[in-house]
């Protein structure tokens, strides 16, 4: 997958964010960004257990080797960094893609990266998955990654009181999609 630019007009240096497929390679990478239980859960709720192990880890690349399951990603900047997560899960072709397990490395925040990342994402559900909806469904609180999602487009379908039950807490899930009709004029202008 190439380098694309992001959405917004913002100029930044991580204007071009490569996706890769997630490796082994990544594992330390990802455990360092999550360094205490409250960034584990904020991350992916209670998905993954603390401390994020490379057991873990492997036990979720070898999940990603049924077929339709999930595509997990690298983020990498133009100076090859790796600076983000992404995976895009529950893969049903001609219908809908979850995104899940978005994260951006602590020093790179607040510079286009998450934006960048999920327009990828968008970019592959839709062309290559060819569905008419992409789903996902964030912590109510996070009002950081929900502007961020409705920036890019996706829309509040609902909320999931008491969804799930975290090492921080009971986290209420607010659930967000976009379509294809929204997705298509802002995707293919770029
Ligand atoms: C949420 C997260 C993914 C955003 O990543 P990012 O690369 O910083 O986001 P972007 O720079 O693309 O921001 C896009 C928009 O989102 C909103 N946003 C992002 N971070 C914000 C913050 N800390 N406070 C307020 N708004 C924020 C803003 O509207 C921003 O646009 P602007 O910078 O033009 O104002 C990142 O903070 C993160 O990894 N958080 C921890 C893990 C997490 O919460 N993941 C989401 C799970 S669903």
């Amino acid at each position: 997958m190439g380098p694309i630019k992001r959405m917004t007009n913002r100029t930044t240096e991580t204007d071009l964010i490569t996706l890769r497929p997630f490796t082994r390679e990544d594992f330390a990478r990802l455990i360092s960004w999550v360094p205490t239980e409250a960034d584990l859960a904020q991350w992916c709720a209670a998905f993954f257990k603390y401390p994020l192990t490379d057991a873990q880890l492997e036990r979720y690349l070898e999940s990603a080797r049924q077929p339709n399951s999930r595509l997990i990603f690298t983020a990498f900047s133009a100076e090859d960094e790796g600076i983000g997560h992404i995976e895009i899960s529950q893969i049903w072709p001609h219908l809908s893609t979850r995104l899940s397990r978005i994260l951006v490395a602590p020093g790179q925040r607040r510079r286009g990266v998450a934006s960048g990342m999920v327009a990828q994402a968008l970019m592959t559900s839709f062309e290559q998955c060819f569905v008419d909806r992409v789903d996902l469904g964030v912590s109510a609180g996070n009002l950081a990654a929900i502007d961020c999602y409705l920036k890019l487009g996706f829309r509040r379908v609902g909320t999931w009181s008491n969804a799930i039950l975290t090492a921080t807490g009971n986290v209420d899930v607010v659930w967000m999609t976009v379509t294809r009709d929204v997705w298509a004029p802002r995707g293919r202008a770029r």
